[in-house]
C-alpha cells in the first residue's frame, strides 16, 4: 500500500514536471531576464521601420526553422565539417534573408540579460510575432523555452519545405506531416500578405497557368521576362508592407502570384475558407494567431535536449 502511494505519488510529481518543465510557455523568461522580449520588440521595430521587408523575412525565417525538425534554430547553423546549412536548401538559397538582424537580436538579448539566456529558436518565434505586430496584423502570447539544436541538415529542408508549385493535395499532405490542418494550411498561407517572391518562383505560372486573370498575368509578365531576370521581385499583394486581407482578396479574383497560392482558391476544399479570409479580417486575425502558435509547437526541444547557442550561426 504505502509501495503504491510512492508510486502514484512520484508519477504524479513527474507528471507535474512534465508539464511545467518540458512544455512551453509565455512566462519562461519572466523570471529569469525580463528585459528579453522588450529588447527583442526594438529591434524588429527598427529594422521593420528602416525595411518593411524585413519583417516578411522575419516572419518566414521561423517557418522555415519550424518546419525541420521542429522549432529549433537549426536554419540559422551556418556549415561545418559534420553537415551542411540548410540555408543552401532549395527553398532557402538565395532567399531567406534577416540573418543580420537576428544576430543583432542575439547580441542584445544576451547583453540586456547578462549572459546566453534566451534560444536562438526562442528568439525567431518572437520576433516573427513582432513583425507581424509591426505591420498591422494581430498579436499573440508565444510559447518560450525552445531549445536550440547542435546540427541541421539541408536533405531534410529539401525534403520537408513546400514549393511554389505544389497543388492543393501535395500542400494539404505537405502539412499533415507537421501535424497542421487545412485551416492551418490556408490560414498561414497568409502570411504571403507580406513580402516578395523572384521571377524565377513565378515565370511558369504568369505565362502558362489558365486559373489566372489576364490583366494580372501581363502585368507581372513586364518585370518579368521569358528568360532572364530570374531575380526581379513582385510582391505576393497589392500591399506587401501591410498585414491585411489584401492576399486572399487577390485569390479571389485569380490574382495569385504562385501556383501554391492560387491553389487555395481553384475550385477545391479551401475555397469557401479563402472566400470567408478574404471578407473577414477578424477570422482571418484569429485563426492566423492560433496556427502560428501551432506551428511554433512543432516539436520543440526543451529542459535538458540541446542547449541555449551563443552564437546563432554555431552550436556552442
Ligand atoms: C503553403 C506553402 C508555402 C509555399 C509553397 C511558400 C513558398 C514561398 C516562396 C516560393 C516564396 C518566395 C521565395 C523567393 O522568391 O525567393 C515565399 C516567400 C514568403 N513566404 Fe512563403 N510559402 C508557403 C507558406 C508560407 C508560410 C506558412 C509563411 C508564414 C507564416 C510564409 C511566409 C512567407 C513570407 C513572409 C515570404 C516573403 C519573404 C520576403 O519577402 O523576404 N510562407 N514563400
Ligand atoms: C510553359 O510550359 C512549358 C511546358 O511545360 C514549358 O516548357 C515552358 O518552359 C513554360 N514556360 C515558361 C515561361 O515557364
Amino acid at each position: 500500500m504505502a509501495s503504491l502511494r510512492t508510486f502514484l505519488l512520484h508519477a504524479f510529481l513527474w507528471l507535474g514536471l512534465a508539464t511545467t518543465a518540458f512544455s512551453l510557455s509565455p512566462k519562461f523568461y519572466d523570471r529569469v531576464c525580463p528585459q528579453a522580449l522588450p529588447a527583442i520588440r526594438r529591434i524588429v521595430k527598427a529594422a521593420v521601420h528602416r525595411e518593411p521587408r524585413m519583417g516578411a523575412s522575419l516572419l518566414r525565417l521561423h517557418f522555415h526553422d519550424c518546419f525541420v525538425n521542429g522549432c529549433d534554430g537549426s536554419l540559422l547553423l551556418d556549415s561545418t565539417s559534420a553537415f551542411e546549412t540548410e540555408k543552401n536548401a532549395r527553398g532557402n538559397l538565395n532567399s531567406v534573408r534577416g540573418f543580420e538582424v537576428v544576430d543583432q537580436i542575439k547580441a542584445e538579448v544576451d547583453r540586456v540579460c547578462g549572459r546566453p539566456t534566451v534560444s536562438c529558436a526562442d528568439i525567431l518565434a518572437v520576433a516573427a510575432r513582432d513583425s507581424v505586430v509591426a505591420l498591422g496584423g494581430p498579436t499573440w502570447k508565444v510559447r518560450l523555452g525552445r531549445r536550440d539544436s547542435t546540427t541541421a541538415s539541408r536533405a531534410l529542408a529539401d525534403s520537408v519545405l513546400p514549393s511554389a508549385s505544389m497543388d492543393l493535395p501535395a500542400l494539404i499532405e505537405n502539412f499533415k506531416k507537421q501535424g497542421l490542418n487545412q485551416r492551418d494550411l490556408v490560414a498561414l498561407s497568409g502570411g504571403h500578405t507580406l513580402g516578395v517572391s523572384r521571377c524565377l518562383i513565378f515565370r511558369n505560372r504568369i505565362y502558362n497557368a489558365t486559373n489566372i486573370d489576364p490583366a494580372f498575368a501581363k502585368e507581372r509578365r513586364a518585370t518579368c521576362p521569358r528568360t532572364g531576370g530570374n531575380a526581379n521581385l513582385a510582391p505576393f499583394d497589392p500591399t506587401p508592407a501591410k498585414f491585411d486581407t489584401a492576399y486572399f482578396k487577390n485569390l479571389v479574383k485569380q490574382r495569385g502570384l504562385l501556383t501554391s497560392d492560387q491553389a487555395l482558391l481553384n475550385g477545391g476544399s479551401t475555397d469557401k475558407l479563402v472566400k470567408t479570409y478574404s471578407s473577414n479580417p477578424n477570422a482571418f486575425w484569429h485563426d492566423f494567431a492560433k496556427s502560428m502558435i501551432k506551428m511554433g509547437n512543432i516539436k520543440p526541444s526543451t529542459g535538458k535536449q540541446g542547449h541555449i547557442r551563443v552564437n546563432c550561426r554555431k552550436a556552442n
